[in-house]
């Protein structure tokens, strides 16, 4: 078997030589160019028919390795392109992606980052992964620091297959952070199938799992696929596993154990190759207590776990997270859009139960309501005037706010006024809102019915 080749671009002689004797000893042979133009050329050339793969330095002189990301791709579409770079941003990464990138490295590199994306790019197993255009559909936002932490995470959880739990509260990110990992997955040629495991009756879940052939049952006039068939190579979601049946909890066991599956009224083993994502905003060990959730089954899926802290917990993000949405649903550029000192305190403060969705939903209001005064032509300071009452009103994380009228007298007047107010700050959040006042969410709801706080 001939080696495979691969084509290094970096203008760092240094860098090529590493490269050069690190990967002629793993089994590559080794083409080099020190510029973009020179990288092209050789892959016009005959003796770039061969090239199986190209490290791709991001920082190069004249033509930048984001903007040779296109000219490659229209000579040679399937060719699988791993970017590498010292200024390693997200942004850059998902945009380096969506041009078509197989991957990206930062250096330094590390030996078995590098050999391992090497691997799975060269690997026939990708197959139709490498014609698909990449998409992702949200961008990430420029990082605080605990988005950087969390960034890692992400690119670990793309590099294997293994199960991927994601823990955190309504609105933190779970499912966008889902769909980065399977865009930056070799998973990625296949679909991303989200699906909520909570809201499937119980007699239909195997059909919905596994599908059924023709005839299997009155009614299956043609033969369905259920979710693990229909997500083929890609990730298959599963939301809100906190909820689920047990009878889903086992089904879901059994295809992780046997790696595959067969349909309702089959005999057929169909192989299960998707990847598998979960999300909950459900503390499992506590469900496991209460024996609502198997144990196998959370050690099966909790691989690797990511947890997204509430925004309160990291109101570094705040900021740069409030930017970016003013500036995306503005149209302008992050650079361009600033905050006053006080509404960058009102801000921070806010305790933002609905997290991440909820301050994108402020920016997102406050831009259709100032967008058309705004002058194209200088800089956007939000003022804390623009931002909603609701916000301004120091809704401080615990200390909460006097209560309007007479003050509770009664031990049980005081719970429900204590109970109303934590509803309110966590505006109606019942999982939230049990775990701040201390108390189980069965225990909410009994409360909310003897009080009649029911709707609130
Ligand atoms: N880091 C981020 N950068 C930009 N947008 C983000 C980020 N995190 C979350 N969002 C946006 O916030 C919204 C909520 O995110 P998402 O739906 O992923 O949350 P979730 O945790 O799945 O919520 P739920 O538990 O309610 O389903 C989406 O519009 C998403 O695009
Ligand atoms: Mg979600």
């Amino acid at each position: 078997m001939t080696p495979p080749i691969l084509l290094v671009v970096d203008d760092h002689a240094n860098t090529r030589a590493y490269l050069r004797t690190l990967l002629e000893h793993e089994g590559y042979e080794i083409r080099e160019a020190a510029t973009g133009e020179t990288a092209l050329e050789l892959l016009r050339s005959n003796e770039g028919k061969n090239v199986r793969g190209v490290l791709l330095d991001l920082k190069l002189p004249n033509i930048s390795g984001i903007d040779l990301i296109q000219p490659i791709k229209e000579k040679r579409p399937s060719l699988p392109i791993i970017i590498m770079t010292a200024h390693a941003t997200v942004p850059t990464a998902v945009s380096a992606i969506q041009k078509g990138a197989f991957h990206y490295l930062e250096k330094p590199l590390s030996e078995e980052a590098l050999l391992g994306t090497l691997k799975a790019a060269l690997s026939e197993d990708r197959g139709f992964a490498l014609s698909e255009p990449s998409n992702i559909e949200n961008r990430w936002a420029p990082m605080g620091p605990y988005m950087a932490r969390l960034k890692d995470r992400v690119l670990k959880a793309a590099h294997h297959s293994f199960p991927v739990l994601i823990t955190g509260e309504s609105g933190t990110g779970k499912e966008l952070i889902a769909r980065t990992i399977h865009t930056l997955s070799s998973h990625s040629g296949g679909p991303f199938l989200a699906v909520n495991t909570g809201a499937i009756p119980r007699e239909l879940v195997n059909s919905e799992l596994f599908g059924y052939e023709k005839g299997s049952f009155t009614g299956a006039m043609e033969r369905k696929a259920g979710w693990f068939e229909s997500a083929g190579r890609g990730t298959l979601f599963l939301d809100e596993i906190g909820t689920m049946e047990i009878s889903t909890q086992i089904a879901i066991l059994r295809v992780i154990e046997n790696r595959s599956f067969s349909r309702v009224g089959g005999t057929a083993e169909v192989p299960f190759s998707a990847r598998i994502i979960c999300a909950t905003n459900d503390d499992l060990p506590s469900l496991i207590r209460e024996g609502r959730f198997r144990e196998d089954l959370y050690y099966r899926l909790n691989v690797h776990a990511i947890r997204l802290p509430p925004l309160r917990e990291r109101r570094e993000d705040v900021l740069p997270l409030a930017g970016h949405f003013l500036a995306q649903s503005l149209g302008r550029d992050e650079s361009e859009i600033g905050f006053e000192p006080e509404a960058r305190s009102v801000l921070e403060r806010y305790f933002w139960p609905g997290n991440i969705r909820e301050l994108k939903n402020v920016m997102i209001s406050l831009a259709i309501e100032k967008g058309s005064d705004l002058p194209k032509d200088r800089p956007v300071q939000a003022g804390a005037s623009w931002l909603p009452d609701f916000l301004r009103q120091g809704h401080d994380a615990g200390s909460g706010t006097e209560s309007e009228g007479v003050p509770p007298r009664t031990l049980r007047e005081g719970e429900k006024e204590q109970i109303r107010k934590v509803l309110r700050e966590t505006g109606g959040n019942k999982a939230l809102s049990s775990r701040i006042l201390g108390i189980s969410r069965k225990a909410l709801y009994s409360k909310l019915r003897e009080y009649g706080l029911k709707d609130e």
